[in-house]
């Protein structure tokens, strides 16, 4: 029985092991996206606020980036008047992921949690980020 330590711990390091992609997939399951809206654009606004109102930017961004592709694809209108009245220039490039530049700590974390793969990124621009 003096190996019975060395047995102990070889069981133990053996289950954690077998058991880790369990336990770390676990952990990804539940974790709650928590999107990251720190960028320097967004710094430096007043009021830290989205085109509309952040309820519907979270149920309704699809829509509206549908809505925005089609108003300028179809009828050639760059400007959003948003509820509030203020103008924003309709790009995904040049206004969402400007101030939305951190898309992966950002768009992705949703995404990512959801599942969704948006395949934008085909065509329109990332931001350029670190690959972390
Ligand atoms: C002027 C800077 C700015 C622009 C442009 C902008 N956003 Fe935002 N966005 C923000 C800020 C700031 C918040 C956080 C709002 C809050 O907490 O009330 C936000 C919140 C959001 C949210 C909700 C995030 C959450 O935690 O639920 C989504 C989704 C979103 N934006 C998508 C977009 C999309 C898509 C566009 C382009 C159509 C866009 N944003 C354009 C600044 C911006
Ligand atoms: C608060 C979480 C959240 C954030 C932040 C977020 N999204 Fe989404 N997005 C979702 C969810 C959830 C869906 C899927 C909705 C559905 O299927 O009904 C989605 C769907 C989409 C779709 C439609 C994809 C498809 O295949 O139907 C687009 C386009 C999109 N998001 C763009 C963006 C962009 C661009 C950003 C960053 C500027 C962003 N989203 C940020 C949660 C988020
Ligand atoms: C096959 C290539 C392609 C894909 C994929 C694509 N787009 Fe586009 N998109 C374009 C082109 C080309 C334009 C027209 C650009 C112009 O007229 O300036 C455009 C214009 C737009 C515009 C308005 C102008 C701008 O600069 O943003 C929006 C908003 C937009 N797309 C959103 C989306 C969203 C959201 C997705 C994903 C759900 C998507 N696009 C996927 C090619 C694509």
């Amino acid at each position: 029985m003096y190996n019975g330590i060395k047995i102990i711990i070889g069981l133990l390091i053996f289950a954690a092991l077998v058991t880790f992609p369990f336990y770390s997939k676990m952990g990804k399951a539940t974790a709650k996206p928590d999107p990251k809206v720190d960028t320097p654009e967004i710094q430096k606004l007043a009021e830290k606020k989205c085109v509309e109102p952040k309820e519907f930017m979270k149920t309704e961004h699809m829509k509206m980036l549908n809505d925005w592709r089609d108003t300028v694809v179809r009828e050639g209108n760059l400007i959003y008047v948003s509820s509030d009245g203020k103008k924003y220039t309709i790009s995904l490039q040049n206004t969402c992921m400007n101030c939305h530049s951190n898309k992966k700590k950002f768009c992705d974390e949703c995404h990512n949690y959801s599942a969704v793969i948006p395949y934008c990124w085909d065509c329109h621009i990332e931001p350029k980020e670190n690959k972390t």
